[in-house]
């Protein structure tokens, strides 16, 4: 694990998209493994500038998202699917049919997520999979449980994580109670993690997954076992390190 230590939400994402890029640079067939939530907007919004620049090119790159809300279609302003098209996909030249989300309308969501997980294996893996934090330490939507889960895989949303969710809906109740997400498996095995980190809300779990025991209490915490994976995090969210 490599921490790099900014001062604040600009900087960290500044330095995300920097890396993004370089994959994309380096490699421009890459497999991006991207995230959803306030942490990343600033890097993507940042992808998006060079981009109009004429500094970036995702045409030839592919992506799949960690997770999407059950229940929820692509067209719903909540869902991740609407997220990643208003935030990236719409304003580059990525092509749309090499974007990849689960879907939370799946009738049989076990065999939407067996077909997600042979969906990364038939892209050859994820080169780069970006990721946010939970307060609670969940990665994609892994909660704290007993085991690290593998797969991709349906998951009961917790009291905080709805709670914390709840920001971006109309009431609680509105906020879906499942969600379809990669396992912990499909993240470990990307050839490269880079996890982002931005407020003192994300102090303890931070703490906790890079210095604390590797335990599914702290699905996180499983990073410590990945040979490269870089954490970018302000001060705020390094306050307790
Ligand atoms: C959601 C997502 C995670 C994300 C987390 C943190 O639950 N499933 O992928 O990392 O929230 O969100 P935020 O970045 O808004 O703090």
């Amino acid at each position: 694990m490599v921490i790099y230590a900014v001062k604040n939400y600009d900087e960290m994402s500044r330095k995300a998209a920097n890396m993004i890029s370089a994959q994309l640079i380096l490699k421009p067939e890459s497999v991006l493994g991207l995230a959803t939530g306030s942490t990343p907007v600033g890097a993507y919004k940042q992808l998006v500038e060079w981009y109009e620049k004429g500094d970036l090119d995702f045409s030839r790159a592919s992506s799949v998202n960690l997770d999407e809300y059950k229940g929820l279609s692509g067209e719903h302003d909540q869902s991740y699917r609407y997220f990643m098209n208003s935030n990236l996909f719409d304003h580059v030249n990525i092509d749309r049919n090499r974007t990849n989300v689960p879907d939370g309308l799946a009738e049989d969501a076990e065999a939407e997520c067996r077909r997600y997980n042979q969906l990364i294996r038939d892209l050859g893996g994820i080169d780069l999979q970006l990721l946010g934090i939970g307060g609670n330490g969940h990665i994609g939507f892994n909660e704290p449980c007993d085991v690290f889960e593998k797969g991709t895989h349906v998951v009961k949303l917790t009291e905080e994580t709805k709670e914390s969710n709840s920001r971006f809906f109309a009431s609680i109740e509105e906020v879906p109670t499942q969600a379809l997400t990669m396992g912990v498996g499909n993240i470990m095995s990307a050839r490269k993690i880079l996890l982002l980190a931005s407020g003192e809300a994300k102090a303890q779990a931070l703490y906790d997954s890079c210095f604390g025991p590797v335990i599914p209490a702290v699905p996180a915490s499983v990073l410590q076992l990945h040979q490269d994976t870089v954490i970018i995090a302000d001060e705020a969210a390094l306050s307790l390190i």
